[in-house]
């Protein structure tokens, strides 16, 4: 399966943090607000990732990534010229993707919540056994700013929305999305919206008038952070640092991942971490060690 990270836009609503700097770009405790979707889509085993953004952005996410190998994955980059709606990243990224599945991670959402590899494992088994499409609903106070399911009185899933004046329910549709191939095909079927982008809830709209859409509601205490909003880029922050205070464990550190899955090798990760200074490194260099004495 392929992965796309969409980190375009002009995010408006934060300026002027974001006139200069790309919004995913920004900090959220430790690290680049970019960091945590791709540790999700490498926490789901993918390890071909596609990042869409744009003309002006592009070679500031590539100075920090690189071609990913430091995180033991391969990442390469396309330009999204103006921000025309979500579902363009699969007919930006027709090339990448092939014959492939694919998986669409939202560079402004943010996860956190245990058992959430396993959530992932599952979606991707799903995704590549069945021909389904995956999404995730999460319970919100405010629905109306999101995509929102509806379910009929049996709790299956009849409808999705976007933004609506009136929510039919409280679940929100989260920014990850599992699809199979023929997402290619379906989002360049799409017209505009009356907002002038093609919608990913037109996508998910269309998979399940096909019968072929499956959500699955994140569970109680699970952690989707938004980060639209000034005050909401401070609770991530404040979120991320007490949870790592408190467990001495980092989240979304992707050397540490590569890692764990076997991606890059102790040696390189020390060699390649051992002159860099500051919290983050120091503590690669712990969980270096640390491993070397488990
Ligand atoms: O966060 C989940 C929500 O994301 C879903 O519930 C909605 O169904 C979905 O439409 C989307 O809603 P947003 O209002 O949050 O979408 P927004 O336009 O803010 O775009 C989300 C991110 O994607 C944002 O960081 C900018 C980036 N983006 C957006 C567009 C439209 C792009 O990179 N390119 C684009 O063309």
């Amino acid at each position: 399966m392929k992965g796309i990270i969409l980190a375009g836009g002009s995010g408006t609503r934060l300026h002027p943090l974001t006139l200069a700097v790309s919004k995913q770009l920004l900090p959220i405790y430790d690290k680049p607000m970019v960091y945590y979707p791709l540790s999700v889509l490498m926490e789901a085993g993918i390890t071909e990732v596609l990042l869409i953004t744009t003309p002006n952005d592009l070679p500031n996410f590539e100075r920090l990534l690189g071609d990913g190998s430091k995180f033991g994955i391969s990442i390469t980059y396309k330009e999204q010229p103006s921000p025309d709606g979500l579902a363009q990243a699969f007919i930006l990224g027709e090339a990448f993707i092939g014959n492939d599945p694919v998986a669409l991670v939202l560079g402004d959402n943010i996860f956190y919540g245990a058992g959430f590899s396993d959530v992932l494992e599952r979606a991707v088994h799903q995704v590549t056994s069945k021909n389904v499409a995956v999404v995730f609903g999460n319970y919100v106070k405010d629905p109306e700013r999101y995509g929102v399911a509806s379910f009929d009185t049996e709790g299956n899933l009849v409808g999705i929305e976007e933004k609506p004046e009136h929510p039919a329910s409280n679940y929100a549709v989260v920014g990850l999305y599992f699809y199979p191939n023929s997402v290619i095909q379906v989002a360049k079927a799409l017209k505009p919206s009356k907002r002038g982008e093609l919608e990913i809830t037109a996508v998910n709209q269309y998979y399940l008038a096909h019968k072929s859409l499956e959500m699955q509601l994140l569970s109680r205490g699970f952690a989707w952070l938004d980060t639209g909003t000034h005050e909401a880029l401070t609770e991530a922050t404040e979120f991320v640092k007490a949870i790592e205070k408190r467990t001495g464990l980092k989240i979304a550190c992707l050397e540490e991942i590569a890692l764990s899955q076997k991606r890059i090798t102790r040696e390189a990760l020390y060699n390649g971490v051992q002159h860099l200074k500051g919290d983050y490194y120091d503590y690669i260099k712990e969980v270096v060690l640390r491993k070397e004495t488990n």
